[in-house]
């Protein structure tokens, strides 16, 4: 089978309610947790993609069992010390940085050596923005130049850490939130705003945990150790799978969409504040909360006055995953569009933001770059109408789904290779594009 796709028209008007897949953040955590809850946790709608998969993987390898049943997986959690560790083990993250930062959290009190190993992408990672607050804790690690593979050898004399949390990642925080749940006393983070999801499922599997909160930062205190009971969760929709739905309604002809039952908890809705800022007029309905997440479904309609937008620095955190699709709105958008400080966008499965710039580049879109920051010069009569070609982009699952958006909003023919990478986050995204009237071969 190819494993590229072909697209050479428009995506014609539609008008269509849809669902995407699960959250994958929410789903990976969910599996971790699972595994070192004390029973049986069942998690229904777990996002069935490799980097979930290599979740459960992960996990069995460490002795724990699970189960898939039509529904849900079961997972048998052993509690806190309930991980097969004696054995040399070696556990492969894949391609997914939040499954390889989360788990060294958890091995923090490893019995043997593990040696954690990732893919291609994932072995080129920044690693030791984990390895240096987990070291503190009192455990052993071994770098290859910060980054994978790595060996972890745990301790029986955890110490609890004090740590602030510069970047924004949420999987460092999460890292050192799961290493101090296995740590006697107290951890204290301080952490920059970043998504909060493993702070929610704390609070809901009640784990000793106080917040508090001020402009930009979190501090976040937890007793340890602290075993917790089995759990049931149901994952709601990924916002970041989203995005690319969101962007194509925006930017198709006399189209809707709805898309149902999306977390749109406010450290992920970044995408939604900027495109709005952008006249979007994007709205939220049928909103509830589940587990303290907040879940809505959301409705784009398209929009032919887009403006530009000087983008707040505080909002890059919460749309971190979803600036490729907000580059091709800003190209349409009138006027300028300001983008600072995105030295994360290129920390993620591939250089997102050197990528970005070759792609507007590659599109004929104006552009100015300085360091880490980026000027789109808009132009709301942008219609393609050449051949390109994407390939070469670390196979990472978003390129490809951004560049399948802008070949069917902005036109041209295009040849897209890598397709297998949308099993990373996103397995049925050709599935609903097709659905929807996308001409795909
Ligand atoms: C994630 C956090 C973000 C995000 C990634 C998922 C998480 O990474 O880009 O896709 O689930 O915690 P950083 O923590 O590196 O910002």
């Amino acid at each position: 089978m190819n494993n590229y796709i072909e697209i050479k028209q428009i995506i014609k008007p539609f008008n269509k309610s849809i669902e995407v897949s699960s959250d994958k953040s929410i789903s990976i955590r969910s599996v971790l947790l699972a595994s070192q809850a004390i029973g049986k946790s069942k998690i229904y709608n777990l996002l069935e993609s490799a980097d979930v998969m290599d979740a459960l993987e992960v996990v069995k390898k460490l002795g724990i069992k699970f189960k898939k049943f039509k529904r849900f997986y079961e997972i048998n959690g052993l509690g806190l010390n309930g991980y097969h560790t004696g054995k040399k083990i070696t556990l492969n993250a894949g391609n997914s940085g939040t499954l390889a930062r989360l788990i060294l959290g958890l091995l923090v009190n490893s019995k043997g050596q593990i040696k954690l190993i990732g893919d291609a992408s994932l072995s080129k990672r920044d690693f030791l923005r984990v390895t240096n607050p987990l070291q503190k804790f009192g455990v052993n690690i071994i770098t290859n130049k910060n980054s994978l593979p790595l060996k972890i050898t745990g301790t029986e004399f955890l110490r609890p850490i004090k740590y602030t949390e510069k970047l924004g990642s949420a999987q460092c925080k999460s890292s050192v939130m799961l290493a101090a749940i296995k740590t006697p006393g107290k951890t204290i983070i301080e952490a920059k705003k970043s998504r909060d999801h493993t702070e929610l499922l704390f609070k809901y599997l009640k784990i000793p945990m106080k917040i508090s909160k001020t402009k930009n930062y979190d501090i976040i205190e937890i007793i340890g150790p602290s075993n917790f009971k089995r759990f049931e969760y149901k994952i709601p929709g990924d916002i970041s799978s989203s995005s690319f739905f969101i962007v194509l309604a925006l930017l198709a002809k006399n189209s809707k969409i709805k898309i149902k039952n999306v977390n749109v908890n406010n450290t992920r809705t970044g995408i939604i504040k900027i495109l709005n800022k952008m006249n979007a007029k994007i709205s939220l309905k049928n909103k509830k909360n589940y587990r303290g997440e907040l879940l809505a479904d959301i409705v784009v309609k398209s929009n032919s006055n887009l403006k530009g937008i000087h983008c707040p620095e505080n909002l890059n955190s919460s749309a971190i995953d979803e600036f490729l699709v907000i580059f091709l709105v800003a190209a349409r958008a009138k006027g300028v569009s300001t983008f600072k400080n995105l030295t994360e966008l290129n920390k993620k499965e591939s250089p997102r933001l050197e990528i970005a710039i070759e792609f507007l580049k590659m599109i004929g879109v104006k552009f100015k770059r300085s360091k880490d920051n980026i000027k789109i010069y808009g132009n709301p009569g942008l219609n393609l109408k050449g051949k390109y070609t994407i390939n070469n982009f670390r196979k990472d699952h978003r390129v490809f789904m951004m560049a399948c958006i802008a070949a069917l909003s902005f036109g041209g023919r295009w040849r897209i290779e890598d397709k297998d990478s949308i099993n990373t986050s996103f397995p049925n995204f050709l599935k609903l594009l097709k659905n929807l009237g996308g001409k795909i071969n």
